[in-house]
C-alpha cells in the first residue's frame, strides 16, 4: 500500500498515529527553516510540516525543492495544531510531522492555480482539462453526477426496469436533429449515422416484450451549441408498455425526488404542477416556463381596439394579439421580492428600457411600448412612457384592473402576430425575472410538466409541417380525424419536465399501430414509398403485435447542471467540447491523411472541396 489514509480523512482522533499519505502540492511555505506543505487529493487538504530536527536533513532538503502540483508521498505522525487550528479546513485541527518524503513525480509550472476561488478562463481550463479536473469544484460536480446516476439506476431497478444497450452506429433517419455521419469502409459510399437518441430501438424493445427499459445512453447531435447543449450528451432514457401519460409522469416525479434526496439531501414535493402547452405559451410565452417568479402575460386583445393607441389598434385589426406584462413583484402570492427592495420603476432606468426594447427586437418584435407608474395609479400624470400619453381615461382605468397596477410598477406591451408576441414577452419575462429584477435565489427548484403540445409545428424554413416532438408521438384519439384536413389542430400525448425554465426531459405516448403511423408520415409530407424506405423496419415491427407504449428521456447533463448550480453544461462533463464543438485538448476534429480518405472513398469529396 502506498498510503494509509487519504489527505482529507485525518482528524483529531488520529493524533499520535503514524500515517502515510500521497497527493499533490497545493501550497508550500518556508518559515525560517520549517517547511509547511499543503498536500491535496480528491478528499481534501492536509498540512505537512518538515522540521529538520524531526525529519532529518535529507527529507527537509527535498521538501524545500517541492513546487506546486508535485506528487509526494509523506510518512509522519499526526499532531494537534493546538492554538493554530484552521477552522476553514476539515483537517484544520491537525498537521502531520513528516519523517519521510518521497517525490513520486515533479510537475511543470501549472497554467493556472488549482484553487476553488481562482478565476480562470474557460478556454485555458478546457485546454488543460486534466489540471482543471483537479479543482475541487469540478470534482464536486463529477462526484454528484456519479451519485445521481447511481441513484437513478437503483430507482429503475427497484421499479422493475432492465437496462439494455442500443447501437450508436445506426441508420440515418430524416426529420430529427442533424446527424453525424460515419463512412463505411466495407461498403464504400455508404454511411452510418450516430444515434441522436435510442428512440426507435427502445420502441422495438417494447415490441420485443421487455416491458420496462432504461439506459444511460450517449446521444449525438450536430447542432449549434449553447450553454445547455453539447454535440454528445447523455440521456436517462426509458420506455414502458401498457401505461398512460399519468404513469410516466408519476415515474418521472419519483426519479426527480430520488435524485434530489440522494445527491442533494433535498425533499421535493410531488406531484409537480401540470400545465398544457397552450397555457404555457399564453401565460408565460414559453414551452419551458420559469416559475421561480410571477410576471404572467395578460391578454389585452379585447381591450386594444378601444385603447386609443394606434400601435395597439393596428396590430389587432391586422389579426394579431395585444398582450402585456406587469414587471412587479408579489403579483402572485408567494412571489419573490428582489433583495434590493427597490420597485421595478426604480430598477428599470430609461437606459435599461431602451436596452430591453433592443432585446425584444432580437425575438422579432417591432417595438416595446412601456408605461411606468410613479405615484398613485389613479392619477393620470403618474402614468409615464410612450403608450401612456395616447391611451384614453377609460382604457387606463380598465388596464389598472386587468394588470393589478400599483405605484412602482412598469408595464410592457407586445402587439403582433401571436407567435412573435409569445416569443418576445416570454423572453422579456425571463430577462426581467432573472437578470434585471433578480427575483431568483439559488435554492429554488420550480418543477412543472408541460403537456399536450401540438403534434405538428409549421416550419417557415421548410414551408411545411414538421413533428413537434418526433414523428412517433401519438395524437389524441379525438384529433386523429384532423391529421390531413387541419394538421395544426392536432394535439399530442406529449410531456416535458421543466425545471427553472429549462427543459430537463421530454417524452410521449407512442403510436403503436402501423396505420396511424403511416398517416402521420403522410401528414409530414413523407410519401408511402419514402416511409417504407426510411422507417419500413418500424412499420413492419408495429404490425407484429406492438403493445401500447410510451416513455421519455431526461437530459442528464442538464439535470446535473441545475443540481450543482453550474453555469454551463460543460462544467458537469469530464471532457466536453467547447462552443465551437471542438476539443482543444485533443485538437479535434482534425484532418486525416489522403490514404485514409481513399480507403473510405471520401477522397473525391475532399478534392472537390479543395
Ligand atoms: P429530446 O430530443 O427532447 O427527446 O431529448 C431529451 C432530453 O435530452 C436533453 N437534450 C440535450 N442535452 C444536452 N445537449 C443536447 N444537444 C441535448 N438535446 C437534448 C434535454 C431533452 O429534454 N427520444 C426522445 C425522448 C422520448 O420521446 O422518449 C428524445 O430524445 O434535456
Ligand atoms: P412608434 O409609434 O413606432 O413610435 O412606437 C410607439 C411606441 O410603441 C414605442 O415605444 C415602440 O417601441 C412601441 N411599439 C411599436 N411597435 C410595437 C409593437 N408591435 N408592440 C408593442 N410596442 C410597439
Amino acid at each position: 500500500m502506498q498510503r494509509t489514509h487519504l489527505c482529507g480523512d485525518l482528524r483529531a482522533a488520529h493524533i499520535d498515529s503514524s500515517v502515510t499519505i500521497c497527493g499533490w502540492v497545493q501550497n508550500y511555505r518556508d518559515h525560517g527553516g520549517i517547511i509547511f506543505i499543503d498536500l491535496r487529493d480528491r478528499n481534501g487538504l492536509c498540512q505537512v510540516t518538515f522540521d529538520p530536527d524531526l525529519c532529518g536533513k535529507e527529507a527537509h532538503a527535498l521538501a524545500s525543492e517541492a513546487r506546486h502540483e508535485w506528487v509526494l508521498q509523506v510518512t509522519g505522525t499526526v499532531k494537534s495544531r493546538g492554538e493554530r487550528k484552521n477552522p476553514n479546513l476539515a483537517t484544520g485541527e491537525i498537521e502531520i510531522f513528516a519523517s519521510q518524503l518521497t517525490v513520486l513525480n515533479k510537475a511543470q509550472t501549472p497554467p493556472f492555480e488549482i484553487d476553488e476561488h481562482a478565476k480562470v478562463g474557460e478556454e485555458i481550463r478546457l485546454q488543460y482539462r486534466f489540471m482543471d479536473l483537479r479543482r475541487p469544484a469540478t470534482q464536486r460536480n463529477l462526484i454528484l453526477r456519479h451519485k445521481a446516476v447511481k441513484a437513478a439506476r437503483d430507482y429503475f431497478d427497484a421499479n422493475g426496469f432492465i437496462e439494455v444497450e442500443t447501437p450508436v452506429l445506426c441508420k440515418y433517419t430524416p426529420g430529427g436533429a442533424r446527424n453525424y455521419l460515419v463512412p463505411s469502409r466495407v461498403h464504400q459510399g455508404q454511411f452510418y449515422a450516430l444515434a441522436e437518441s435510442p428512440q426507435l430501438f427502445k420502441q422495438l424493445l417494447m415490441v420485443g416484450g421487455y416491458d420496462r427499459y432504461v439506459q444511460i445512453a450517449r446521444c449525438f447531435r450536430d447542432e449549434d451549441l449553447r450553454q445547455d447543449r453539447q454535440p454528445e450528451f447523455t440521456q436517462i432514457d426509458l420506455e414502458m408498455s401498457f401505461i398512460e401519460m399519468d404513469d410516466i409522469m408519476a415515474l418521472g416525479e419519483g426519479l426527480a425526488k430520488e435524485l434530489w434526496k440522494k445527491a442533494l439531501n433535498i425533499d421535493l414535493t410531488t406531484p409537480f404542477r401540470r400545465m398544457t402547452w397552450a397555457e404555457g405559451m399564453r401565460t408565460y410565452g414559453s414551452d419551458k416556463p420559469d416559475l421561480r417568479y410571477g410576471i404572467p402575460i395578460v391578454d389585452l386583445t379585447d381591450w386594444a381596439p378601444t385603447s386609443g393607441f394606434s400601435v395597439f389598434q393596428n396590430a389587432v385589426s391586422a389579426g394579431g394579439v395585444c398582450r402585456a406584462i406587469n414587471a412587479k413583484f408579489g403579483f402572485e402570492q408567494g412571489a419573490v421580492v428582489p433583495a434590493s427592495k427597490k420597485t421595478a420603476c426604480e430598477i428599470l432606468s430609461r437606459r435599461t428600457l431602451d436596452q430591453l426594447t433592443e432585446f425584444v427586437k432580437g425575438y422579432g418584435a417591432k417595438g416595446l411600448a412601456w408605461i411606468k407608474i410613479q405615484g398613485d395609479p389613479k392619477v393620470k400624470e403618474n402614468w409615464q412612457g410612450p403608450a401612456a400619453k395616447n391611451i384614453t381615461d377609460d382604457a387606463r382605468n380598465a388596464l389598472a384592473v386587468k394588470l393589478d397596477v400599483a405605484d412602482g410598477d412598469v408595464l410592457f406591451f407586445g402587439c403582433d402576430k401571436e407567435k412573435t408576441v409569445c416569443a418576445a414577452l416570454g423572453a422579456l419575462r425571463v430577462e426581467l425575472g432573472v437578470n434585471r429584477l433578480k427575483l431568483t435565489t439559488p435554492d429554488q427548484f420550480e418543477f412543472l410538466w408541460l403537456h399536450s403540445a401540438p403534434l405538428f409545428e409549421y416550419s417557415d424554413e421548410h414551408q411545411a409541417f414538421v413533428a413537434n416532438h418526433h414523428p412517433f408521438t401519438s395524437p389524441y384519439a379525438e384529433h386523429v380525424q384532423y391529421l390531413t384536413s387541419d394538421p395544426g389542430k392536432v394535439l399530442s400525448k406529449s410531456y416535458d419536465m421543466v425545471l427553472n425554465g429549462n427543459e430537463i426531459g421530454g417524452g410521449s405516448i407512442r403510436i403503436h399501430d402501423s396505420a396511424t403511423q403511416s398517416r402521420v408520415f403522410t401528414a409530414l409530407g413523407i410519401s408511402q414509398e419514402d416511409a417504407q424506405k426510411k422507417f419500413g423496419f418500424l412499420l413492419h415491427a408495429l404490425s407484429f403485435g406492438a403493445p401500447p407504449h410510451g416513455g421519455m428521456a431526461f437530459g442528464l447533463d442538464r439535470l446535473i447542471m441545475l443540481m450543482t448550480g453550474a453555469e454551463s453544461i460543460r462544467d458537469v462533463i469530464a471532457f466536453p467540447k467547447n462552443q465551437k464543438a471542438r476539443d482543444e485538448m485533443l485538437d479535434c476534429p482534425n484532418p486525416v491523411s489522403e490514404k485514409q480518405l481513399k480507403e473510405l472513398a471520401l477522397v473525391v469529396a475532399a478534392q472537390a472541396k479543395a
